[in-house]
């Protein structure tokens, strides 16, 4: 069946591999290592149906506070997930593309981060964003900073500031804002996530564990989307 209305960029608060594993009696990470296997499936599912960007919140800043040996872990299978699956990722035409707060990212992963991110620079079928070590309020304050730092010689110009000028300074500029954001696993709340570009962001949160969520959940999500009547403040 085909899906009216398919949104130019999908984004995902991927949930719940921690519960996923726990009800198998297993340790967290496994959760963490099947969600690779939903991170493939959505990747597929996104350029079957037409999405040009798909993002996917990985890690959070508030993530950090995890006990070591689960951070460990996760910044680990990073690294293992990138060098497993970029063969396939550039085959298929995806450009790869890491955002978050890079300084805190060990020299292994930021240069095996910065390999992957040339070697698919020009590929043109599905832009993935992954969001590692990104909070909302993290992205604002470093551009807030990165602008003053830029208006010190010219403060005259500040007046003239615009939305737009100002979102050149966070880590997405250049990428659209999610018209649709997913958050699996029944919990309701961002959790810091994209603050200022889901401004106007559509919003789904399914019960379905991470790990659970599957190309069939994917198009359903696009599903419940066409559906969306967006307004933007706007009488029809
Ligand atoms: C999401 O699953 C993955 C990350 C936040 C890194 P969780 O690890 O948060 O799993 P739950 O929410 O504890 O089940
Ligand atoms: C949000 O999930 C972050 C990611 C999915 C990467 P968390 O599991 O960290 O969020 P809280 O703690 O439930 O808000
Ligand atoms: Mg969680």
């Amino acid at each position: 069946m085909s899906i009216d209305k398919i949104p130019v960029h999908v984004s995902m608060i991927m949930d719940g591999n921690g519960r996923w594993a726990k009800e198998r009696g297993k340790e967290r990470v496994y959760g963490h290592f099947e969600g690779v296997n939903s991170v493939r499936a959505c990747v597929e599912a996104a350029i079957e149906t037409g999405v040009k960007y798909l993002s996917l919140f990985a890690f959070s800043e508030e993530n950090w506070n995890r006990p070591d040996e689960e951070v460990t872990t996760l910044m680990g299978l990073m690294v293992k997930a990138m060098a497993n699956e970029m063969d396939s990722l550039d085959h298929n035409g995806v450009r790869f593309v890491v955002l978050g707060n890079r300084d805190r990212l060990g020299p292994e992963l930021n240069e095996e981060i910065d390999r992957c991110m040339k070697r698919t620079e020009d590929n043109q079928v599905l832009t993935l964003i992954i969001f590692l070590s990104y909070s909302g309020k993290w992205d604002i304050l470093q551009a807030a900073k990165k602008m003053a730092m830029d208006m010190l010689s010219h403060p005259e110009d500040i007046e003239a500031v615009s939305m737009d000028d100002f979102g050149r300074y966070l880590v997405t500029d250049g990428i659209p804002d999610p018209d649709l954001i997913v958050r699996t696993s029944g919990e309701n709340r961002l959790s810091n996530y994209l603050l200022w570009q889901g401004a106007y962001s559509e919003f789904l949160f399914v019960d379905t564990l991470w790990p659970d969520f599957r190309k069939d959940d994917f198009r359903k999500a696009l599903e419940t989307y066409a559906k969306r009547d967006r307004r933007y403040g706007k009488v029809k």
